[in-house]
């Protein structure tokens, strides 16, 4: 272990809640703390409808990962905002389908490094590696070591940023976040996005924000309008911007998934 992973694992801040902590509440993981805990409980009250919203996004990375391995031949992977490792992870999607895939994973929050080794069980043709780095500093997972030693910038790239623009705020630029990521990556890459919507229910969204503001974390949620402009200049695949239930459903669905109940938008798009 590096002095910056030792620095990192002794990081973790139980006092406050973590996104990355709250989501493994959702999902029924184990990997939270007690005010994570009272963070996720406090949204589920506004919001009672949350753990439907984490699985059916969950179900859009496996889809999305199996049609951009089987469909469009990626075989190269980077996807920022990982999460707590939940099964199965995105490697494990992509490689079911392409042994030889490789995956980078990055995170900012010291838990997921913590864990991180549950995401390096790459089959043995296949390669995985795990940054630490906060996605608001594109340049530091751009210019890591581990990512040009796993994969090769020259060929085609899925970027995978499921769920975490809304934790990216209008000041901290976004938009240009994901133009300097995407730019770095050659044309016949893509780009497939998961992103938290007001839309189906304005006032409940607002509770929620209030709840992980409350905690420290900002959080902007998005119309289908702004969540398109991440995708500027792209092609998108087939169905397009559309509620994650609705792209490319394969017969598994979460009970009780409508619009409002999941409330994200997903899209997976090309670059030409
Ligand atoms: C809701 S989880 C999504 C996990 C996974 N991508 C999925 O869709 O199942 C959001 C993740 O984004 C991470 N995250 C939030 N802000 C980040 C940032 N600025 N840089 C890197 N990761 C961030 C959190 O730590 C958390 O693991």
């Amino acid at each position: 272990m590096t002095d910056l992973d030792q620095r990192s694992f002794d990081d973790i801040d139980t006092s406050k809640p973590h996104p990355a902590r709250m989501y493994d509440f959702y999902l029924q993981g184990k990997d939270y703390y007690e005010a994570d805990e009272l963070a996720a409980a406090n949204v589920e009250v506004v919001f009672p409808t949350i753990k439907i919203t984490a699985r059916t996004n969950r179900q859009f990375m496996h889809r999305a990962t199996r049609w951009l391995a089987s469909e469009a031949g990626i075989r190269q992977f980077l996807d920022i905002g990982t999460g707590i490792p939940t099964r199965p992870n995105l490697h494990q999607v992509a490689q079911e389908i392409a042994p030889d895939a490789h995956v980078v994973y990055a995170d900012y929050d010291p838990i997921v490094l913590r864990h991180a080794e549950a995401l390096m069980r790459s089959t043995p043709e296949g390669r995985t590696a795990y940054i630490q780095a906060d996605v608001r500093q594109p340049e530091t997972i751009l210019s890591a070591g581990k990512l040009h030693e796993t994969l090769d910038l020259t060929r085609p790239v899925a970027l995978s940023l499921n769920a975490l623009l809304h934790f990216v705020p209008d000041e901290s630029d976004p938009y240009g976040i994901v133009e300097r990521l995407m730019d770095a990556l050659p044309s016949g890459s893509y780009l497939a996005l998961s992103h938290c919507t007001p839309d189906f229910a304005p006032e409940m969204w607002e509770k929620v924000a209030q709840v992980y503001r409350a905690g420290g974390i900002p959080l902007q949620v998005r119309s289908k309008e702004d969540v398109r402009r991440f995708f500027d200049g792209y092609e998108l695949v087939e169905p397009g911007l559309t509620v994650p239930h609705l792209w490319r459903p394969d017969g598994e669905s979460v009970e009780g998934a409508t619009d409002a109940a999941v409330s994200i938008y997903a899209a997976v798009a090309r670059k030409l």
